[in-house]
């Protein structure tokens, strides 16, 4: 969800108003990819190396997360989507942890679509947690195979990201779902993540079928 401070410096307005303007975004677009039966929807909210912000700004974030998943937490369940979160959410402070934790439980039962949001969360990280964790279940050798990796990933038992969409005119990946986008397709626009809205999510997804994916194979 890139370009939210930008967003706000263009009007003159604190990088918080920028967050807050995000955070409603995010809030449409949520509701689109529902619309859309689009089964798996992350949302990229906070990365490991976001700690490196001024401490307010971190504050700020987490406040409106806050009140992100409880405005929406009725939402999510009227609508059958299961909220999911991907990376390191147990460091969080207790009010974060019982806000997640509530919406978490809250829509286990969902089964129309899955909502992860990555917080705190860094795909290299999460890699070497999966070593971690299948070098701790004593699996042989020979039984490492990418599927057993897969199940040590956050994302497991979830499809690969078909397509990723990056605002505001960034053109990497940033330690994002660095193993599972392995053959994501992409799509780049230097619309600021406040100005994203449903109708150039539709033209992303058009852009997408328009793609041929061979996964290396020919057609
Ligand atoms: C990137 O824009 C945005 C973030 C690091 C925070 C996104 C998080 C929220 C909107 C919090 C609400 C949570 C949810 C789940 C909706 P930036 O600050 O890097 O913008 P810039 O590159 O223009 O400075």
């Amino acid at each position: 969800m890139d370009g939210n401070g930008r967003w706000a410096k263009e009007r003159g307005l604190p990088r918080s108003a920028g967050h807050q303007a995000g955070a409603d975004t995010a809030q449409d677009i949520v509701t689109s990819c529902r619309k859309l039966n689009i089964s798996v929807l992350t949302l990229y909210a906070f990365s490991m190396e976001n700690w490196t912000r001024p401490k307010e700004e971190v504050q700020f974030l987490f406040d409106l997360l806050i009140r992100f998943l409880r405005r929406e937490q009725k939402k999510l369940v009227d609508n059958s989507i299961r909220l999911n979160v991907i990376g390191d959410w147990q460091k969080f402070s207790f009010p974060v942890r019982k806000a997640i934790g509530q919406t978490l439980e809250r829509t286990a039962h969902c089964d129309q679509m899955t909502l992860n949001l990555a917080l705190n969360y860094s795909g290299r990280e999460e890699i070497l947690k999966a070593c971690r964790s299948l070098a701790a279940s004593g699996v042989p050798e020979e039984e490492i195979t990418e599927e057993a990796f897969r199940g040590h990933l956050y994302t497991a038992g979830q499809p690969d990201p078909d397509l990723i969409i990056r605002t505001s005119g960034e053109l990497r990946l940033s330690n994002y779902l660095i193993f599972q986008a392995a053959y994501s397709e992409f799509y780049f626009t230097k619309t600021l993540w406040p100005d994203f809205s449903e109708q150039e999510l539709h033209a992303a997804l058009e852009d997408y079928r328009q793609r041929s994916r061979r996964f290396g194979g020919i057609e």
